[in-house]
């Protein structure tokens, strides 16, 4: 289905984020057939950039994805760009004026996404001002698209979220959590609720523990400022891996509608044992990256970085155990890692099944390996099922086996990028795979107990894993504690084996 027309109104435009996702994301569309020809990018940044040095931009940004020249040429016509001071309301005046002759040129109706590419300390002040200077005054939508972080715990995003509503109401507003845009994200949802295989299973008599890795062989790199503030709980758990905890562990929707799905997620998030104080010790681990060896080559540690205090009490690695207390998952520890210069970049969800109630095929060399559901999330899509099976003529011995399903190779083409998918969603106003204040305030405060107490104690040992490992003792240990072991995402992996 097309999109409807719209103005996209990209502040930020030329920043990173722009350039690496959103130009190539929207041109995809465009290729594609999906985005409406009634659209227009308007590039809004700090730079006194001329509108061809801004379509010159956005050309470098489609080299890599392009086919054929005229198609580009044809995209970048939409590409418009307006230098802009955030806090002056002469230049919304202008972008205004803008706005409304691109709405005449492409007959755009009205509609208006306005996208913050751009730093969350300016949040605020743009859209007290696009109301103000009246650039929500139109008779088409208007939508807010907001990138992470949103806030820095739950009272900053709180207020963050005060001024915002001021111009923009809840359903006016997309926060983007890019996780949600993978395509195998978006899986976990239709394999639970599409299967009759695993639903009657999907709870605390058949399933002994989830993993859900997120590591990362990047350290973090020029974000140095960035991460300082922020460390791994607040930068990938509170956002990311608490996404996917409520995705596996949410009840059933009475219909895929963005209000239902939402409210089973929050659901999920509000039956989280909080931990906090000390006991966050017993749940958490935290971890810092040291120096190593990745590739053969020698790194630095995280305190060596630069705009990195070199005591710095940042962590880098997180690995915690996620308990639900409601009736279905009463006891089933949900154990999550995610962490910068690990040994591989992978996400994976591992659901491990409890043991048979007797094993009838045991014998000295055999035992029998658990049942797993593996959902590769990245570099790999799709899913394994670990069963054991007879082992080919040798009598009743058991071999393990897997069946695996490969969602980029089924139909040959690479699956569409998450911004992609993200973007089209808000241009059709379908907010589902967006985050509500809801599920952000609830996920705020669940880590900023243990974000305290990390912060009123030093962490000794840090730096406390080396590069290129998967990270610090205390995270086996944690998932030691109640019987089990990380599966190695490495050996998951459905390409390395
Ligand atoms: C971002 C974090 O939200 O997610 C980054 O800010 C992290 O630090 C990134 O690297 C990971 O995303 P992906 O899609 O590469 O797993």
């Amino acid at each position: 289905e097309q999109t409807p027309p719209a103005l996209i109104m990209i502040f930020g435009a030329t920043g990173d984020l722009a350039k690496r996702k959103l130009f190539p994301s929207l041109y995809q569309l465009y290729l594609k057939g999906s985005l409406s020809n009634q659209f227009a990018v308007l590039g809004v940044g700090r730079r006194e950039w001329s509108d061809s040095r801004f379509k010159e931009h956005v050309r470098d940004s489609l080299h890599a994805s392009s086919h054929s020249n005229d198609l580009i040429e044809a995209f970048i016509e939409h590409c418009i760009y307006q230098s802009h001071d955030v806090a002056d309301s002469n230049s919304y005046i202008q972008l205004k004026t803008q706005a409304n002759e691109l709405d005449r040129r492409f007959s755009l109706e009205g509609n208006r996404i306005f996208y913050l590419a751009m730093a969350p300390e300016f949040f605020g002040t743009i859209t007290d001002h696009l109301k103000q200077d009246g650039l929500t005054d139109t008779d088409g939508f208007c939508r807010l698209v907001i990138e992470k972080p949103f806030g820095h715990n739950l009272p900053s995003a709180a207020a963050l979220n005060e001024q915002i509503r001021q111009s923009f109401s809840e359903e006016q507003i997309y926060r983007i959590d890019h996780y949600l845009g993978k395509e195998m994200v978006q899986n976990i949802e239709v394999i639970r609720f599409a299967n009759a295989f695993f639903e009657p299973l999907w709870n605390s008599r058949f399933i002994s523990n989830i993993q859900i890795t997120s590591s990362e062989t990047l350290g973090v790199e020029e974000r140095g400022r960035y991460y300082e503030t922020s460390g791994a709980l607040r930068d990938m758990v509170q956002n990311h891996m608490l996404q996917m905890v409520a995705l596996l562990a949410m009840e059933p929707p009475i219909n895929l509608s963005t209000d239902e799905i939402r409210s089973e997620k929050v659901r999920v998030l509000r039956a989280m044992r909080p931990v906090e104080g000390k006991e966050v010790d017993e749940y958490f681990v935290r971890g810092q990256y040291d120096k190593g060896i990745m590739n053969g080559q020698n790194v630095d540690g995280y305190r060596d970085g630069d705009n990195v205090d070199p005591a710095s009490n940042t962590e880098t690695f997180v690995a915690g155990k996620v308990m639900i207390d409601n009736f279905r998952w009463a006891g089933v520890p949900f154990f999550i890692r995610t962490g910068k210069r690990m040994a591989v970049k992978s996400t994976k969800i591992v659901v491990q099944f409890k043991d048979i109630p007797m094993n009838l095929y045991y014998n000295k060399e055999h035992s029998l390996d658990p049942n797993l559901l593996v959902i590769h999330i990245q570099p790999d899509e799709g899913i394994t099922l670990h069963l054991n099976a007879k082992k080919t003529s040798e009598g009743v011995n058991t071999q393990p086996v897997r069946l695996s399903y490969s969602a980029s190779s089924i139909d040959g083409i690479n699956t569409p990028e998450a911004y992609e998918k993200l973007l089209y969603d808000c241009i059709m106003g379908d907010a589902t795979n967006f985050t509500h204040w809801d599920e952000v305030r609830r996920s705020w405060s669940f880590v900023d107990k243990i974000s305290d107490h990390w912060e009123s104690t030093t962490a000794k040992d840090f730096p406390n894993y080396e590069s290129g490992s998967m990270g610090p003792e205390g995270s086996f240990k944690l998932v030691a504690d109640e019987g089990f072991e990380w599966w190695s995402v490495g050996e998951l992996d459905e390409n390395s084996k």
